[in-house]
């Protein structure tokens, strides 16, 4: 579903990403983890095409993304209905109702009717838990039910893969697993998601392989009992330390 090959990134003379070389098949969940700055983020925006990258090539869901692509490329059109991003901030659009949110690009891209659209976004809402939220803005919902809004917003363009860009790490502690709970029925259902997350838990019982990213490359790529239990690099040591050290 997934081939990243030899993928470089630079800012200025900055080299945020190295060289990463990586595949996920059809159905796999990967928990992206590591130090801040290592580029994880970076990562994902450059599977979205979110930035644009220096060298290297990027298979994603039947789109081949090669550096320096017209933002009008219909490649990018097509990339952007068949993967779906969330990010730390939810960015609902504040004057539509979650319902509008949900529906909007179905009605844009996909010219979808408006019955059509807003019965699969009330099937959508179902599905994070909110079917009672339609008809609510975005300002008079917790953090976490405008992640789980946003998350709906995502799948509503029905895509092949998801990237989720650390999505509890703006909320408070007991919205976190209705977020999460969204995403691990997501990963039993067999959608491919790659989730920058902190949540070790998750990473540990969820995903089918673990990434340390540190320094612009894979640290280490493994099954959990692996990279968490059995890191071999220093980095994943140290990182998986110090979480079960702060973790009660
Ligand atoms: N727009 C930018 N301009 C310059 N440097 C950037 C920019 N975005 C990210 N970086 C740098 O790239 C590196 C990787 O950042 P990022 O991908 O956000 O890391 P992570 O998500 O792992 O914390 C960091 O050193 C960061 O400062
Ligand atoms: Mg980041």
């Amino acid at each position: 579903m997934i081939s990243v090959r030899s993928l470089c990134k630079r800012h200025g003379a900055r080299e945020v990403l190295t060289g990463v070389t990586a595949t996920v098949e059809r159905g796999e969940t990967i928990a992206i983890v590591g130090p801040s700055g290592g580029g994880k983020s970076t990562l994902l925006r450059c599977l979205n095409y979110l930035e644009g990258f220096d060298a290297g090539e990027i298979e994603i869901a039947g789109a081949t993304l090669v550096p320096g692509l017209a933002s009008a490329d219909p490649v990018l059109r097509r990339l952007r209905s068949r993967v779906g991003m969330v990010f730390q901030q939810f960015n609902l659009f504040p004057h539509l109702t979650a319902l509008g949110n949900i529906t909007l690009a179905p009605r844009i891209v996909k010219r979808a009717s408006r019955a059509a659209a807003e019965a699969a976004a009330r099937a959508l809402l179902a599905r994070v838990g909110l079917a009672d939220r339609a008809g609510s803005y975005p300002h008079e919902l917790s953090g976490g039910q405008q992640q789980r809004v946003a998350i709906a917003r995502a799948l509503a363009q029905e895509p092949e893969v998801m990237l989720f860009d650390e999505p509890t790490s703006a909320l408070d502690p007991e919205m976190r697993d209705d977020v999460m709970e969204v995403i691990r029925d997501l990963a039993k259902a067999g959608m491919t998601m790659l989730v920058v997350t902190h949540e070790m838990q998750f990473a540990h019982d969820i995903a089918s392989r673990v990434w340390v990213i540190d320094r612009g490359t894979i640290a280490e790529d493994g099954p959990p009992a692996q990279v968490v239990d059995e890191p071999r690099t220093d980095v994943a040591r140290e990182f998986f330390g110090r979480i079960r050290r702060t973790s009660p």
